[in-house]
């Protein structure tokens, strides 16, 4: 398969540049700037190489230098920021701290050039102290801008190019079509790259690994754990196990559909553990939601590690992704982050080592891979749901009344949600109990009972939201269906706090 490695230097948006590189069509992988000749040059289908950004200056001792192997791979480079830097300076050009930096939008003028083709020169992002102030020999300018007479080089002999701003990032808005003309003009990709064509070496791959070993996987119903369970079960069949363990805390029938799923229309084994009332006990008179959270996660790993422990099983799956492995740090094992199940990995169980087929994929690839291998849209576009599920969706202490009043709310809510057409375009939508009580008129009776929250999110990351605004119309069926259907219920609110200063959950 046709493909580019993304050297990387250390800067802050290298998973962007395989992701664009990935939008084009192309396969992009991220690998350190120190990866050895033999792991650059055994790929086949390399087409080209893109230096990323970093924060050292090429000039300081013991910053990350450009490795010569590298220059004779014979495929276009392309280098962005430091990655420019560290390119000129190695072929013999000079780098020097800039009299003022530039950071953020900058207005740029090109050169009539190929890497620019079908660009108005709109402004692109900068984020540098350093500049080029001499080009080695070979290349000319073929963009610059008032702080930077030097913002783009090309040594089109040799296929060797360098950009100052950073084309990655979405506030460089004609971005995304020079990594277009990189791809296609320069290192002439042929393009067409989709998640799915992935699937057949994923599975060849975990064949590879586990050999004729029993697996062992912890599905949680979203969407990571469910396509990698669903590769590893094409990839070995009926030697991979499932556990699912239901803590009590899941929303209303999500038991139900998931293990029927699994079952029913893809023959998986799945043992099902309803751990809910050992959940519950330990969770009685807890109202700290750090404690909650701690009692949560423990607890899910020793029920995980009995069923372990009963089952067998030499590897386990995990659902890591791309964004994972980048922000653990290239190059060391899998550091599987505490938030990524309900509690990380059982300390007290043995495994041979991970499977994780979706290491090198991006959430959107993951759904679209999923798609491919026949799982449903609405597991595949499942909203995330937290670990620790409806326990931090009930302020304080959890009682199962409590829990029953969130999960037939959250259930309409959704109802209306999905009926409204809005269900892919909110990051989250969700109830939570309050535990505030008011006072309320119902018939000709006083009610003093629960208020429930609404929140409803946009998102791209879960880094930043917004609440949604919702159309008056289904905030106001919403609310009267809760009132009328749930008992227990006796007010409404919508959430409309932006994250920061909320968060998504409320504990
Ligand atoms: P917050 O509330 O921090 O949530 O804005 C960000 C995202 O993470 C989810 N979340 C969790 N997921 N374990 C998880 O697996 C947790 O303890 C946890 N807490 C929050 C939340 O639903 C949102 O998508």
């Amino acid at each position: 398969m046709e493909h580019i490695i993304v050297l990387d230097f250390g800067g802050q948006y290298n998973q962007l540049i395989a992701r664009r590189v990935r939008e084009c069509g192309v396969f992009a992988e991220v690998l350190p700037s120190t990866a050895s000749p033999d792991r650059l040059k055994g790929r086949e289908g390399l087409k080209g190489i893109i230096l990323t950004g970093g924060p050292d200056s090429v000039y300081a001792q013991g910053s990350q230098q450009l490795p010569d192997h590298v220059l004779s791979l014979g495929v276009p480079i392309l280098g962005i920021c430091y990655g420019m830097q560290a390119l000129l300076w190695r072929l013999g050009g000079q780098v020097a701290p800039a009299e003022a930096g530039e950071f953020g939008h900058t207005s740029i003028t090109y050169a009539d050039h190929p890497l620019f083709m079908g660009m108005e020169g709109l402004p692109v992002w900068m984020n540098h102290n350093d500049r080029v102030t001499a080009l080695p020999a070979g290349f000319s300018t073929i963009a610059k801008t008032a702080l930077c007479p030097i913002a783009a080089a090309a040594d089109d002999a040799r296929k060797l190019y360098a950009v100052q701003f950073h084309p990655e990032v979405h506030h460089t808005q004609e971005g995304l079509q020079l990594f277009k003309n990189f791809l296609f003009n320069i290192c002439r990709c042929a393009g067409g790259y989709s998640p799915a064509d992935l699937a057949g070496e994923l599975i060849q791959n975990i064949r590879d690994q586990v050999g004729s070993a029993p697996v062992l996987s912890a599905l949680s119903g979203g969407v990571d754990s469910s396509v990698a369970s669903v590769l590893v079960h094409k990839a070995i069949g009926d030697r991979l196990q499932c556990v699912f363990v239901d803590h009590g805390l899941l929303r209303q029938n999500e038991a139900q559909e998931v293990l029927s799923f699994y079952r029913d229309s893809l023959g998986m084994n799945v043992h099902f553990v309803d751990a809910s009332d050992r959940f519950l006990e330990k969770l009685k008179g807890v109202s700290d939601p750090e404690q909650k959270r701690k009692i949560i996660g423990t607890e899910f790993i020793r029920v995980f590690e009995e069923e372990a422990r009963r089952l067998g099983g030499d590897y386990l799956v995990q659902g890591t992704i791309y964004p994972d492995v980048i922000e653990s740090g290239l190059g060391k094992s899998a550091v599987i982050k505490s938030h990524h199940n309900v509690g990380g990995l059982p300390e007290n169980v043995e495994f041979k080592g991970l499977v994780e087929p979706l290491r090198l994929l991006f959430k959107d690839e993951v759904r679209a891979l999923g798609s491919s291998l026949g799982i449903p849209d609405h597991l595949i576009w499942r909203q995330p749901f937290p670990g620790p599920g409806l326990a931090v969706r009930v302020m304080g202490e959890i009682t199962r009344e409590k829990l029953e009043v969130v999960r037939r709310s959250d259930a309409i809510f959704r109802e209306e949600i999905k009926n409204a057409g809005l269900e892919r375009s909110i990051w989250q939508y969700f109830t939570v109990y309050t535990g505030v009580r008011t006072v309320g008129v119902m018939g000709d009776s006083r009610t003093y009972d629960s208020v429930v929250a609404l929140r409803a999110v946009l998102s791209t990351d879960a880094m930043t939201v917004e609440a949604a605004e919702l159309p008056y119309p289904l905030l106001s069926k919403v609310s009267n269906r809760i009132i009328n259907e749930v008992p227990g219920c006796n007010r409404v609110v919508y959430d409309i706090t932006s994250k920061p200063p909320g968060t998504i959950e409320w504990e």
